[in-house]
């Protein structure tokens, strides 16, 4: 399928070694874009593959978003670069669906908030400004992120994490009035990844292509949105 050309065209992916992540760095760079991917630890063979196939569009860059010391570092060596699009979607799940919250263990409910909510949120404050004033910063939310959508319950705690993660960046935006750039917090919907598992209803490929053409849509746009991977606002 033909795609519209690409309004973000250097894009920095944080946590592309797999899953979304790698898709969203694949689906960029078969698009045309340049792409820096991080991961945290090696670079996975899909990822090399991914350079292999643009090799000068392609960088790498290591971080673990739950330590703070790596994210500045990063920054440091990122001095003087700018991106069109940071896209920010490195993020875990550790309890079981049905595990309430005050079960869960200690270190894990810790782990869960100091990653999806605290890790993204560092990574947002470090690295904005290498963001085009007119570019956008996507940070990958969830549905279950959405309390007004919570009627059912299950993964609370990542339901809570991702909750934070929105409640941040309403934050975030709020001390930012001024910004041109595009602000997203994004519901790509139930996929198929290590996370999603095997019951979910979607491929990564039915997923990413229109994930990537609302965050393509939403350049030039200022202000925080919450939306769905077809673009549709997704109740706070
Ligand atoms: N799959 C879904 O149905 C779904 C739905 C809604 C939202 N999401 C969100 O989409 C994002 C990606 O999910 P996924 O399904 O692709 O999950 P996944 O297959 O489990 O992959 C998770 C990715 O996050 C990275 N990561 C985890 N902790 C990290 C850390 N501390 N520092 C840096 N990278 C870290 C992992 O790197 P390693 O390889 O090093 O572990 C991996 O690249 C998450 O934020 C998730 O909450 C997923």
């Amino acid at each position: 399928m033909a795609h519209t050309p690409l309004s973000h065209r250097s894009v920095l992916v944080v946590g592309a070694s797999r899953g979304l992540g790698l898709a969203i760095a694949r689906t960029y760079v078969d698009r045309g874009a340049r792409v820096v991917a991080t991961v945290r630890g090696d670079v996975s063979k899909s990822l090399r593959a991914v350079r292999d196939a643009a090799p000068d569009r392609v960088e790498f860059e290591h971080v673990d978003i739950a330590d703070g010391a790596e994210i500045t570092a990063l920054a440091n060596r990122l001095r003087g670069r700018t991106f069109d699009l940071l896209f920010v979607v490195a993020g875990i799940s550790l309890a079981p669906q049905s595990q309430v919250a005050a079960d869960i263990d200690d270190d894990d409910f810790a782990r869960t908030l100091a990653t999806n909510a605290l890790g993204a949120m560092r990574v947002v404050e470090r690295l904005h400004p290498f963001v085009a004033d007119t570019g956008t910063i996507a940070v990958l939310s969830s549905g279950q992120g959405s309390i007004t959508n919570n009627t059912s319950g299950g993964f609370e705690v990542y339901r809570a994490s991702k909750a934070a993660l929105n409640q941040l960046m309403r934050s975030f935006a709020a001390r930012h009035p001024n910004d041109a750039r595009a602000l997203l917090l994004l519901a790509p919907g139930w996929i198929r990844t290590d996370m999603g598992g095997a019951g979910a209803g979607l491929e990564i490929d039915e997923a990413i292509p229109p994930l990537i053409d609302t965050v393509e849509a939403q350049r030039g746009t200022p202000g925080l949105r919450f939306l769905d991977r077809t673009g549709a606002p997704v109740p706070w």
